[in-house]
């Protein structure tokens, strides 16, 4: 089977691959008219097995401002996954309807699975608390748009960067460009996972962990703030004993610097105080916006490869012992068990990217 060009995690696209899809955003937003019939006779299968606000909407808008048309489900229990369907089979369905699939889904590598399966190309629009790279793709556009530039930025995460997959995905596509600092600010329970932080070093980026926004807010260029993941939390207890541990209120946004931007991937919960909202730097509304301009890009983008026949590289991997990840997909799908070794040796699961003991 030709193996198409995927979005399944943001280094599937290289910095030159996500400089020209920025700047494709950035002419959608300039001269919408030229690109309103380009994926005219084109549908998006939007396949949501967990809920969604704004990544479903966006997709949506994006194909409807291309010419596009969309079908799929935003409940997977009013859809025959409920009768016991596996991904696999689902997919392998949709693309007699669809021409792209954008699928989010609880288990970690569903996409993945997916793009094994097909021909059409398959965008993750979010897999469990592994990553969500058109969101990194929408926070990228709006770094670009309101700061120029991604090299020698200091990015602040804060909040769940253990189960946070946007969190994951941004410090992926951030630590290549050169300079860039990142402060990772968080409860000791919901610390960035060690494999991203291995994969940092590895690529020469320096972080520092602490759990003082305050302390280290004037060193920021970008403060991204997360929610606590509840759905992820196995206890009500912890959940509710962390959901709280940062709430961004302009009080202490007094030492922040006048230029710093205020990201938030969105929903908020409680860990921004709406009078935040009408500060200059909250820019996580005009991120929401960004949102729909880059999945358009996106979406041409994938298409067009398509249709040109580009092909994407050939996945490297060995098969080994179960994944020991019990949101990995490889535990509900009938698959086997691979890895990709890193450059430092280590081997990581194909699907959740998790290190093997
Ligand atoms: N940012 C984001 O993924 O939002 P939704 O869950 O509403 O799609």
């Amino acid at each position: 089977m030709k193996k198409v060009r995927n979005l399944l995690e943001i280094t599937d696209f290289s910095i030159e691959e996500i400089d020209q899809l920025i700047h494709l955003a950035l002419d959608i937003i300039d001269k919408p008219q030229k690109y309103a019939e380009s994926c005219k006779g084109k549908k998006l299968a939007t396949l949501f097995y967990e809920p969604s606000t704004r990544t479903r909407l966006s997709f949506t808008a994006a194909m409807m401002e291309l010419g596009g048309n969309v079908l799929g489900f935003s409940d997977a229990a009013a859809s025959s996954v409920s009768k016991g369907e596996v991904v696999a089979d689902t997919v392998r369905v949709v693309e007699c309807f669809a021409d792209i699939i954008a699928m989010r889904h609880n288990k970690e590598g569903a996409p993945w699975v997916a793009s094994q399966h097909i021909s059409i190309p398959v965008i993750n629009a979010g897999d469990g608390g592994h990553c969500h790279p058109t969101q990194t793709l929408t926070d990228l556009l709006t770094i670009y748009r309101e700061k120029g530039c991604f090299e020698n930025l200091t990015i602040g995460f804060c909040g769940d960067l253990l189960y946070g997959r946007t969190v994951h995905s941004l410090s992926k596509a951030m630590k290549r460009y050169k300079g860039v600092k990142f402060v990772f600010i968080s409860p000791k329970e919901l610390r960035i996972p060690e494999y991203l932080k291995a994969d940092i070093l590895r690529d020469g980026c320096q972080f520092v962990e602490t759990e003082n926004l305050e302390e280290v807010m004037p060193q920021l260029d970008v403060l991204y703030m997360t929610r606590v993941q509840k759905e992820r939390f196995d206890s009500e207890e912890d959940y509710n004993r962390l959901k709280d541990s940062f709430i961004l209120d302009l009080n202490k946004l007094h030492n922040a610097p006048k230029d710093m931007i205020i990201l938030h991937p969105l929903p908020r919960v409680n860990e921004i105080a709406y009078d935040v909202d009408c500060d200059s730097r909250a820019c996580y509304f005009k991120q929401v916006l960004n949102g729909k301009y880059i999945r358009m890009a996106l979406i041409y983008t994938l298409l067009k490869w398509k249709s040109e026949g580009v092909e994407a590289k050939a996945d490297d991997f060995t098969k080994g012992e179960p994944c020991d990840n019990p949101r990995c997909i490889s535990h509900t799908e009938e698959v086997c068990p691979l890895y990709h070794t890193t450059e430092d040796g280590l081997k990581h699961c194909i699907y959740c990217d998790k290190a093997l003991k």
